[in-house]
C-alpha cells in the first residue's frame, strides 16, 4: 500500500501542479493564476467568425493542492492590435469589465467594442480570490475575427481549365500558382494572412515552402451550404520584390469517392457535390503604414495538370509519379508559359464560414515493430497499432519503377493483408521513382485505416525504418487519462482512445478504413459522452452540430450521417437513435462545457425532430417512420454464437418499436430541458408534458405489472432504466429482469450499440456494481477483454469480429475501428473513477468511484473546462483509500464507500477534524463529504 500510496499521490500533485502556462508575478498574497486563456474554445484563434465571442481561463493555484480555493469576481481588458490605435492607451481599450463579482471562468460574453473583420483584440484577466487578494494579471491572449461575405468580394473560385472526362474519371491534381510584387517601395510589412478555402483540398504553398500544418482543409461539410475557410499567418514567408503563391488540389470529399458511394443504389460512384476541386483564397499584406493589398484567387492565376499526383482519393489513395515534378514551380521565377490560365468557376451556393474547430493535423508519428515477406517480394510492414492516416516513406528504386503501398487493419493466417473489410475503399498508394536516390513520399488527399503496409514493387528488402506511420486526426486536445492494476483494462482505454483519434477527421465518423468513414449519428450518440472524458470535443462539436442541422430534411427528420451528400428527404433519415444525436449530442456539449449558444443554435432543430415523430405517431408509440430502422445494431442476435454455442439465435434484439419510443421519450425530455436553459417556459413545459405522455404510454403498452418488459431482454431493461421509462415501483423487478436476461448467454452481455452503456450503469447504480465487473472483466466472446486478448489495437465495430476457429466475420460489415462499443469508456471515467458533472460545465461535480472485483486500484483524470479532476483509489483487505484533486472554484461531493462515518478519514485524521471537508450524510450507501478545491486523500477501514 505505502509504495502505491505516495506514486498515487506523487502523479496527483504532477496532474495539478502544472496544469497551464505561467502567468506573471503574482501580486504578494495572491492564490490564483488565470490560465489556459482561450476565446471560443480555441487558444488564440485567428479567425472567429461571430463579434461577440466567449471567453474562458483556468485558474492555477499558486501552491499546488491549496484547499478551497474560488474566483470571488474578475476583470478582463481587451485591447486593439490596430497599431495606430495600440500606441494611445485612451483608443486602444475596446473592453473592461471593471471587477465583476462573480465566480464564473468560461462562456464570458465579449461585450466590448465591435471591431472590424480581419483585425484582432488581444486580451487578460486577474481574478479575486474567496479573501478578496487578487491575482497578477495572466499573460495576454488574443483572437481574430474571420472575414465576412463583404471581405471576400473579387475573390474567384478558380479551378484547372481541363474539361472532366467523361463517366466518373479521374483527373490528375491541379497545380495553381500566381506570381506577385511586394514593391520596396519604403512601404514595411506588418502582417500577411492567407485565408483558404477551397471545394475538395488544398495545399497551400508560398515561395517554395507549404503553408501552415493544416492536413485535409478545408473539412469535410455538406459544400452546397458551408466550407470553410482557414487562417494562416505568413508574414514570416512574404518578402520584399517577387513572390510565388501557389496550391496543389484534391478532390476530397467534394470531388472524389465519399460517403456510401458506390454502394449506394443508383448513386454516383464518386463526385457527388462537383466533378473538379476549386481554390478559394485571399492573402492580406498589411503595412506599417495602414495600407493593404490583396492578392486573390481571381482569372491572373495560372494552372497545369502535368504535375506529380496523377490520382487521389480520400479512399482509394493517391498515385505520385515523382518523374513529373517540377521543381520551383511554386517559388517566383519558374517559367509557367506551359501553364494554362485558369477556369474561373461559378461561385458555389455555400456560405464560407471560418473554421471553429482545431485542425487535422499529423499529431504523432509511429515506428513499426516488424517487417515480414509471406510471398517473395511482398513485405508487409507491423506499425503495432491500427492507426489513422498515411505512411511516409523513405526507399530507393530506379527511375520509372513504381512501388505500391496498400493499407489493411488485419492479416491473412499466411501473414498476407486482410482487405475484403474495405469493401470499395482501396486504401492503395502509389509512387514512382524520379531518380536511383532514396526518395521521399507522402500523400496528401486522402488517408487509411491501417495497422499493416504491404509494399511492392522493391528489388530489395526494406529496412524496417524506411517506413513511419503518420496519425492523422482533428486536433482537439486530450483531456483523459486512466490507468487500473488490470493490463487488458488499460489496453482497453488504449484502444478506445485510439479508435476515437482514428474517427475525429472533421467529422465523427464511423469507421475510418471501408468505404463509409461517414458521420453516422448514431455512433457518435452512444460515444459523445466517451468523446468528451478523452478529449476536448468543444470546438470539434462546433463544427459538427451545425452539420446535423445541414443535414436535416425539411420535414424534420434529422440524417442518419451528418454531412449527408444526399437528398435529404429522400434517403438516410429518421432513424431512432441516429436522428436523436441532433438532440442527444449538443446536450452532451453542453454538460460538459455549459455551452447555451450551442443549445440555442439548435433549438429549432430539435424542435422539428420531435415534431416529426410525435406527427407521425399521434399514440406517442414510435411505431410508424423509422427510416431505416437500424434499432440496437449489432446486439446478440447478429452474432455468430446463435444455435451451437448454447445461445438463443433469436431475442437479445429489444424490439424496435420499444427501442425507438425509448429514443422518442428521451429526446423529447432534453428538448424541455434545453427550452428550461433557454428561457423557454411555455415550451419547457409543453415538451415536459409530452415526455411524460410518452413515457405513460411507454409503460402502459410495454411494461407489465410485474415489471417484465415486451421482449424481455438485457438491452430492453438497461434502456429504459437509464433513460428513466420504468415506474419507481417496478425498477427493481426490472433490473432483477436484466440480471436475469444474462442466464440464456451464458452469463454475457447481449447489448448492442445503444445498450452497452446503459446495461453497465445500471449495474454498478442499481446494486449490481459486481456484475458490471464480471462482464468489463470477462474474456469469454462477446467482451471487450475477448478483443483485447486477440490483439485489438483499437474497438472493433462488432464482438465477433474474429471468432476463434473461424476467422474474420461478416466482411461486410466488419471494421476494427468503430467506437460505438467503446462508450464503456463513460463508464470507466465516470463509474469506475466515479467523475461526473452534477452542473454543466464541471461547475459542480460528484467524485463517486465504484470498485469492484478483480481490480486492486484505478486513478485517472479529466481536464475539464474548468481545470483538472483527478480521482484514483485502492483496495486492500482492510481499507481503502480515495485520492482526489479538484480544481479551483469547483465544488464537488465525494462518496466514501462506508456508511459509518467513524470508518472516514483524511490526512490521518477523522473527517470532523478537517475544516476543509463537511460531512453532508449518508447516501446511496456512502458517506458523502463536501469539498472545495485542493487535493485529498481519504481512508476507508473496511
Ligand atoms: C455503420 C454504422 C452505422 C450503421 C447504421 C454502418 O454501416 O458502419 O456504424 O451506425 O451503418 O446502422
Amino acid at each position: 500500500m505505502t509504495s502505491a500510496l505516495v506514486f498515487l499521490i506523487v502523479c496527483l500533485l504532477a496532474l495539478t501542479g502544472c496544469a497551464g502556462s505561467g502567468a506573471s508575478r503574482a501580486d504578494a498574497g495572491a492564490t490564483l493564476a488565470p490560465t489556459n486563456l482561450r476565446c471560443e474554445y480555441l487558444v488564440n484563434p485567428t479567425a472567429i467568425d461571430t463579434a461577440t465571442p466567449r471567453l474562458s481561463w483556468e485558474l492555477r493555484p499558486l501552491t499546488p493542492g491549496t484547499r478551497g480555493l474560488s474566483q470571488a469576481a474578475y476583470e478582463i481588458e481587451v485591447f486593439t492590435e490596430i497599431p495606430e490605435k495600440a500606441s494611445d492607451p485612451q483608443k486602444a481599450v475596446l473592453w473592461t469589465t471593471g471587477k465583476v463579482a462573480s465566480g464564473e471562468t468560461c462562456q464570458i460574453e465579449y461585450a466590448g467594442a465591435k471591431f472590424a473583420p480581419g483585425f484582432g483584440a488581444k486580451w487578460q484577466v486577474r481574478v479575486w480570490d474567496q479573501a478578496g487578494r487578487v491575482s497578477a494579471w495572466s499573460p495576454p491572449a488574443s483572437w481574430t475575427r474571420g472575414l465576412t461575405s463583404k471581405e471576400w468580394e473579387g475573390v474567384r473560385w478558380i479551378g484547372d481549365p481541363t474539361p472532366a472526362p467523361a463517366g466518373f474519371g479521374e483527373l490528375p491534381a491541379p497545380m495553381l500558382r500566381k506570381q506577385f510584387a511586394i514593391p520596396a517601395s519604403g512601404r514595411q510589412v506588418v502582417r500577411a494572412t492567407a485565408y483558404v478555402s477551397a471545394l475538395g483540398l488544398y495545399e497551400l504553398r508560398l515561395n517554395g515552402q507549404r503553408v501552415g500544418d493544416h492536413v485535409l482543409a478545408p473539412e469535410w461539410t455538406d459544400y452546397t451550404k458551408r466550407v470553410q475557410f482557414q487562417t494562416y499567418d505568413v508574414t514570416a514567408m512574404i518578402r520584399t520584390g517577387e513572390n510565388c503563391i501557389g496550391a496543389i488540389l484534391g478532390d476530397g470529399w467534394f470531388a472524389g469517392k465519399v460517403g456510401l458511394a458506390g454502394i449506394v443504389p443508383k448513386g454516383p460512384p464518386r463526385a457527388i457535390y462537383g466533378r473538379q476541386p476549386r481554390l478559394f483564397m485571399q492573402l492580406e499584406v498589411r503595412f506599417a503604414d495602414g495600407t493593404s493589398e490583396s492578392i486573390v484567387s481571381d482569372d491572373s492565376w495560372r494552372s497545369t495538370i502535368d504535375g506529380p499526383i496523377r490520382t487521389s482519393d480520400i479512399m482509394d489513395g493517391e498515385t505520385y509519379d515523382a518523374r513529373r515534378e517540377m521543381p520551383g514551380w511554386d517559388s517566383p521565377g519558374f517559367d509557367a508559359a506551359a501553364w494554362s490560365p485558369v477556369r474561373v468557376c461559378e461561385a458555389p451556393t455555400a456560405t464560407v464560414v471560418a473554421q471553429p474547430n482545431e485542425p487535422v493535423r499529423v499529431n504523432r508519428t509511429i515506428k513499426p515493430i516488424a517487417i515480414t515477406e509471406p510471398k517473395p517480394g511482398v513485405y508487409v510492414f507491423d506499425l503495432g497499432q491500427n492507426m489513422v492516416g498515411w505512411c511516409r516513406v523513405q526507399l530507393a528504386g530506379k527511375p520509372g519503377e513504381t512501388i505500391t503501398l496498400h493499407h489493411a487493419e488485419v492479416l491473412n493466417p499466411d501473414g498476407t493483408i486482410y482487405y475484403t473489410n474495405l469493401r470499395g475503399a482501396h486504401q492503395t498508394d502509389r509512387y514512382t521513382f524520379r531518380t536511383d536516390a532514396a526518395e521521399t513520399f507522402e500523400p496528401r488527399f486522402t488517408y487509411h485505416g491501417f495497422r499493416y503496409v504491404e509494399v511492392t514493387g522493391l528489388s530489395t528488402k526494406p529496412a524496417l525504418d524506411s517506413i513511419v506511420g503518420c496519425v492523422v486526426n482533428s486536433s482537439s486536445p486530450e483531456v483523459g487519462t486512466f490507468e487500473c492494476s488490470e493490463p487488458m483494462l488499460n489496453r482497453l482505454w488504449q484502444n478506445i482512445l485510439w479508435t476515437q483519434r482514428g474517427n475525429l477527421v472533421g467529422v465523427p465518423t464511423d469507421c475510418p478504413q471501408r468505404d463509409e468513414r461517414c458521420g453516422w449519428m448514431g455512433d457518435i450518440l452512444a460515444f459523445a459522452p466517451t468523446a468528451c472524458y478523452n478529449m476536448d470535443m468543444a470546438g470539434f462539436l462546433t463544427k459538427w452540430v451545425p452539420d446535423t442541422r445541414d443535414a436535416q430534411a425539411l420535414d424534420g427528420r434529422f440524417a442518419d450521417f451528418s454531412p449527408h451528400p444526399y437528398q435529404p428527404d429522400v434517403r438516410f433519415s429518421g432513424v431512432a437513435a441516429w436522428g436523436d444525436a441532433g438532440v442527444f449530442v449538443p446536450w452532451a456539449a453542453y454538460q460538459f462545457y455549459g455551452d447555451t449558444r450551442m443549445l440555442a443554435e439548435q433549438f429549432d432543430a430539435a424542435k422539428a425532430w420531435i415534431e416529426f415523430i410525435h406527427s407521425k405517431n399521434p399514440d406517442l408509440l414510435w411505431k410508424h417512420s423509422r427510416g431505416n430502422d437500424y434499432g440496437d445494431w449489432l446486439n446478440a442476435d447478429t452474432l455468430k454464437l446463435g444455435g451451437g454455442a448454447g445461445w438463443p439465435a433469436k431475442g437479445a434484439e429489444v424490439p424496435k418499436h420499444v427501442f425507438a419510443t425509448i429514443f422518442f421519450f428521451r429526446s423529447t425530455q432534453i428538448v424541455s430541458e434545453m427550452a428550461s436553459v433557454l428561457g423557454h417556459t411555455d415550451e419547457a413545459k409543453k415538451y415536459a408534458e409530452l415526455a411524460e405522455a410518452i413515457r405513460a404510454a411507454f409503460v402502459k403498452a410495454y411494461v407489465q405489472a410485474d415489471g417484465k418488459m415486451e421482449g424481455d431482454t438485457q438491452a430492453g431493461y438497461a434502456l429504459a432504466l437509464h433513460f428513466g421509462l420504468i415506474p419507481e415501483s417496478l425498477q427493481s423487478a426490472a433490473v432483477d429482469r436484466m440480471v436475469d436476461r444474462f442466464k440464456p448467454y451464458d452469463g454475457q452481455i447481449s447489448t448492442g450499440f445503444h445498450s452497452t452503456l446503459p446495461l453497465m450503469t445500471q449495474l454498478s447504480a442499481r446494486g449490481r456494481n459486481d456484475e458490471a465487473y464480471r462482464l468489463l472483466l470477462n474474456r469469454k466472446m462477446p467482451s471487450w477483454g475477448y478483443e483485447v486478448d486477440h490483439g485489438a489495437t483499437t474497438i472493433w465495430e462488432r464482438w465477433d469480429g474474429w471468432v476463434e476457429g473461424r476467422g474474420y466475420q461478416d466482411p461486410g460489415m466488419n471494421s476494427f475501428a468503430h467506437y460505438a462499443i467503446g462508450a464503456v469508456g463513460e463508464w470507466m471515467y465516470g463509474t469506475m473513477l466515479g467523475i461526473q458533472p452534477t452542473s454543466p460545465g464541471f461547475a459542480t461535480v460528484d467524485i463517486h468511484p465504484r470498485p469492484g472485483p478483480g481490480v486492486k486500484w484505478a486513478r485517472g483524470s479529466y481536464h475539464s473546462i474548468r481545470g483538472p479532476i483527478v480521482s484514483g483509489w485502492e483496495r486492500t483487505d482492510e481499507s481503502m483509500m480515495i485520492v482526489v484533486s479538484i480544481p479551483p472554484n469547483v465544488v464537488a461531493r465525494i462518496f466514501l464507500p462506508t456508511k459509518d462515518v467513524a470508518k472516514a478519514s483524511i490526512d490521518g485524521k477523522p473527517l470532523a477534524e478537517c475544516k476543509d471537508v463537511i460531512v453532508q450524510g449518508v447516501q446511496d450507501g456512502s458517506v458523502v463529504c463536501r469539498v472545495g478545491s485542493g487535493d485529498f486523500v481519504f481512508f476507508v477501514a473496511r
